[in-house]
């Protein structure tokens, strides 16, 4: 509410939006590394020391604090709000949104996991059958997955220059394509000097699971450290994998997931 209230978006923005363990980092690793690349060289890159999430902040986290200040070069900003619980200002300034979803049985595993490294070591971890009963009847923190991902994708097809619609798993088979894509998307796309020089290549290499997740600060830094969000910058990297959930899920959990995604998506286009 207070971003919604306060947050004033300028035409310049580029807004990352996503729901959680869809994502998130790694958008915010490659926008990071695609809009800064001029800045930066390999060796210089803040990605080598610091997770992405305090080079991209959130909006309804960290932009709400009154100590925030935000870096006028930097137009990235995430957040993982519904479409429909946007601040005013990021409709009405037209800026640019890049949505990143991902299969709904993979988005649910991985927040699974993460809400199992996160809850205190004394609490018992909630077991999966119960988390899945509530990922399936939208009890979750930013709403029922497959209306995030809905209103995003209907919004991408009304406004295609206005917002990005991609997929992990698109973005994992082809990252090359795809940071090329989001390179144009964003109004920097790459000179031909640049593509000589194989610059989307070394941002790929920098953003990938390996790299990333193999650097100290996300092995063993953390993230919000002063503040009771505080958080292990490693719990953002888990496996990077497409269909982990064939490890997880009875024959039982995958219909009753894939029965919702097929009422929900029928007739929208989108598919996984
Ligand atoms: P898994 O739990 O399936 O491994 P988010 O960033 O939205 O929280 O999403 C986290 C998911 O993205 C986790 O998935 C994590 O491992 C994966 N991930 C993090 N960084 C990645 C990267 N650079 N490339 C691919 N996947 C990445």
């Amino acid at each position: 509410m207070k971003s919604q209230r306060h947050f004033q978006a300028q035409s310049s923005d580029i807004i990352l939006s996503s729901a959680p363990k869809t994502g998130t980092t790694w958008l915010k690793a490659l926008t990071f590394a695609i809009v800064t690349r001029r800045h930066f060289d390999g060796s210089t890159s803040p990605l080598l020391t610091t997770v992405p999430h305090e080079c991209v902040p959130f909006l309804e986290v960290d932009a709400v604090e009154d100590s925030f200040h935000r870096s006028p070069k930097l137009p990235l900003l995430a957040t993982h709000l519904p479409y429909t619980s946007l601040p005013n200002s990021i409709m009405s300034s037209h800026c640019k949104i890049v949505y990143i979803c991902r299969e709904p049985k993979d988005a649910f595993i991985s927040l699974w996991h993460f809400i199992c490294k996160l809850a205190p070591q004394e609490e018992e971890h909630v077991p999966l059958e119960e988390a899945l009963d509530m990922f399936c009847k939208g009890i979750s923190q930013y709403g029922p997955y497959w209306d995030h991902v809905l209103r995003y994708w209907k919004a991408s097809l009304e406004c295609p220059e206005r917002v990005l619609f991609l997929k992990y798993e698109d973005l994992k088979s082809d990252t090359l394509h795809y940071i090329k894509t989001l390179a144009n998307f964003m109004g920097c796309p790459f000179s031909l000097d640049e593509e000589s020089e194989g610059v989307a290549q070394k941002i790929m290499n920098l953003c990938s699971f390996e790299t990333l997740s193999n650097l100290k600060v996300n092995k063993t830094g953390m993230h919000r450290s002063t503040t009771p969000l505080a958080t292990k910058n490693d719990v953002y990297f888990r496996k990077g994998n497409v269909g982990d959930w064939k490890n997880h899920l009875t024959d039982e959990m995958v219909q009753r997931v894939d029965q919702i995604t097929e009422q929900k998506f029928s007739g929208t286009g989108l598919m996984f």
